[in-house]
């Protein structure tokens, strides 16, 4: 009997540990990802400086965010009504739609000065790409606030939906910041070592989020059947 009950307090600590701890290592991730890509672009010194640098703050640093604050034990807005953090969620996303706009802005500017092709590479296309999902997912986000524009749409599952294609737009940031990292521009400006440390800061980031987000999609599904 009293295993029993030293299993029951035993297990969710372990569970709620290594959420915690996954949690603050993304924090950690995209704070230092985001400070490196800065530091090494040095924002201002030309055109392109400001692409990396924009596109690191929108897509490791505010979309992750926007997306921790919802984890259930690395929020550091844990203890606020779900009300609060929604509207942290969309203020945050918000940033990160006008970061990526001007990161956009700033190479495809800095493309045409040069006289140079653009979206050539399958970064600057999946970057496009990337950047239209992201402006379409803040669109469609709009009913979860305005619940009367979605006639015919309940509100759970309007949440689903935008959760699960949150998700995919959180899948396409990452890649597009993994093949970043593969430019001929980052590549020259890194050791190998580095290169593979900054390539594991977008990958891990991504894994831990997808985890976060399936996990909690999952928990609404065993309460609703
Ligand atoms: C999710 C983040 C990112 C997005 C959405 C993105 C998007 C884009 C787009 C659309 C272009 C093509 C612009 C044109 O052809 O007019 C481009 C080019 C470029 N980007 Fe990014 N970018 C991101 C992150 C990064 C990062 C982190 C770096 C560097 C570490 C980087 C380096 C470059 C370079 C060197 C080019 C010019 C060469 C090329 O077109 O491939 N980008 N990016």
């Amino acid at each position: 009997m009293v295993h029993l009950n030293r299993d029951n307090e035993f297990e969710p600590r372990i569970y709620g540990f290594t959420s915690t701890a996954s949690a603050v290592l993304t924090h950690l991730i995209c704070i230092v990802f985001s400070v490196f890509i800065a530091l090494l672009s040095r924002p201002g010194t030309s055109l392109f400086s400001w692409h990396p640098f924009f596109m690191t703050l929108a897509f490791s640093f505010f979309m992750t965010e926007a997306i921790l604050l919802f984890s259930p034990h690395g929020s550091p807005i844990k203890r606020f009504p779900h009300k609060t953090k929604g509207r942290v969620h969309w203020i945050l996303q918000c940033l990160c739609l006008s970061c990526a706009v001007l990161g956009l802005a700033a190479i495809a500017y800095n493309k045409h000065l040069n006289g140079k092709p653009h979206f050539t590479s399958w970064h600057g296309l999946l970057g496009l790409l990337t950047v239209c999902v992201v402006g379409l997912q803040s669109l469609a986000a709009v009913p979860l606030i305005y619940h009367s524009l979605a006639k015919g749409w309940s509100l759970a599952k309007l949440k689903r939906y935008h959760a699960a294609s949150g998700l995919v737009t959180y899948l396409l940031g990452s890649i597009s910041l993994l093949l970043g990292l593969c430019s001929a521009w980052f590549t020259a400006s890194v050791r190998e070592h580095t290169w593979y440390l900054s390539a594991l800061c977008p990958a891990l980031s991504a894994l831990i989020i997808m985890n976060q987000v399936t996990s909690a999609y999952m928990a609404k599904k065993r309460l609703q059947s």
